[in-house]
């Protein structure tokens, strides 16, 4: 029988499947491992004045609640008002101009327009108190909010990343007075997560894992 294709076509097939293989391979690894697809870390907005957490948290040692004032109240974290800002601001820096936009806020008594890092669809239903005072800590969502100049997302937000942590929330729990801190932290040991998901009272995985949970 005549050959179809020579040898150097022959070769050249077998080479370009196994490459197209090893494509193939590669991208599956991409995806289980959520390389590049979706970005958990955003780069951060633009915003009005470069506020850095940086600088009021780690190097001032501010608190949270100092600015996210409903966190522990509340569904809704809070962005501080300008006010809250010139109970330092006032005099500090009061005549720089990186300030004017502050400044300008105070004058016309409009907020100023802070472009959301975290922003989940409106079907989804989230609640900053039920976390926050059941022993979930900031950093598990935010990272270390306490070391960005600018702040940025850190977490995907995805469906997946909820659930992950409702099926299993023992190892992201901490006493109550670690909640607005931020350092390493060791995972709890079974025993003492054993201890937290009792202390908080925290339900089974079959309700914290219901549809009806995150979308009501
Ligand atoms: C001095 C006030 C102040 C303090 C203290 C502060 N923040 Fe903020 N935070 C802000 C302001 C202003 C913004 C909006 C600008 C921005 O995104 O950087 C913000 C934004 C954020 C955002 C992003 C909100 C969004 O748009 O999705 C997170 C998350 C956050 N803060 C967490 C924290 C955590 C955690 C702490 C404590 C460790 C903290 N903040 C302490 C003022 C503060
Ligand atoms: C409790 C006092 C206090 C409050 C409240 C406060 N700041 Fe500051 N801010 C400081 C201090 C202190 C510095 C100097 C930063 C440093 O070098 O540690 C600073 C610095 C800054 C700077 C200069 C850039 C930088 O980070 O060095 C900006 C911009 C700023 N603050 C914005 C804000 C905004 C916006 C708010 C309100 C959401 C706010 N601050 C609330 C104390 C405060
Ligand atoms: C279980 C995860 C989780 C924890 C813990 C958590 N956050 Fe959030 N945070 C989120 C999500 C998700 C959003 C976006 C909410 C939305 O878009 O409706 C958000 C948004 C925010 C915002 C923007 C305003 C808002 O409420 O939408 C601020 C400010 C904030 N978080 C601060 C904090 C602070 C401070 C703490 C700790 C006291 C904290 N968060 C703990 C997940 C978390
Ligand atoms: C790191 C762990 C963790 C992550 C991540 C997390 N949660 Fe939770 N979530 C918890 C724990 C623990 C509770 C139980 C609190 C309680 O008993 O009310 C909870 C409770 C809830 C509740 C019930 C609140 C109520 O009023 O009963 C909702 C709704 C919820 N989470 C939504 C979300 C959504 C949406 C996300 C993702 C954007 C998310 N959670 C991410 C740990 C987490
Ligand atoms: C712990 C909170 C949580 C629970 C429980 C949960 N979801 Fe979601 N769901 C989310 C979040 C957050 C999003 C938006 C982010 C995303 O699309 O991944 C979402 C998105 C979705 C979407 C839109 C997907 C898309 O690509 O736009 C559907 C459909 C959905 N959920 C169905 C369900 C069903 C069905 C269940 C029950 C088996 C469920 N969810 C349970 C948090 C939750």
């Amino acid at each position: 029988m005549a050959q179809v294709f020579d040898r150097g076509t022959v070769l050249a097939l077998r080479v370009g499947s196994i490459i197209l293989l090893l494509v193939a391979v590669a991208l599956v690894f991409a995806w289980r491992w959520g390389i590049g697809y979706p970005q958990a870390r955003s780069a951060p907005p633009h915003q009005p004045l470069p506020f850095s957490h940086q600088h009021h948290v780690r190097d001032d040692g501010i608190d949270c609640r100092y600015c996210h004032t409903s966190v522990e109240k509340s569904g809704f974290a809070g962005i501080p008002s300008s006010d809250i800002c010139m109970t330092c601001h006032s005099q500090l820096f009061k005549d720089v101009a990186l300030f004017e936009p502050l400044r300008q806020s105070m004058r016309t008594g409009n907020r100023l327009h802070w472009t959301r890092v975290h922003d989940l669809p409106d079907f989804v239903f989230f609640d900053h108190s039920a976390h926050v005072t059941h022993g979930v800590p900031c950093q598990e969502c935010h990272g270390r909010i306490d070391q960005m100049p600018l702040t940025a997302r850190v977490k995907t937000l995805e469906m997946r990343w909820c659930l992950s942590c409702h099926r299993d929330p023992g190892p992201h729990l901490v006493k109550p007075g670690d909640v607005f801190t931020m350092h390493t932290r060791e995972p709890a040991t079974p025993a003492d997560q054993k201890a937290l998901l009792a202390y908080y009272n925290i339900p089974d995985r079959r309700r914290m894992t219901d549809c009806s949970l995150c979308h009501r």
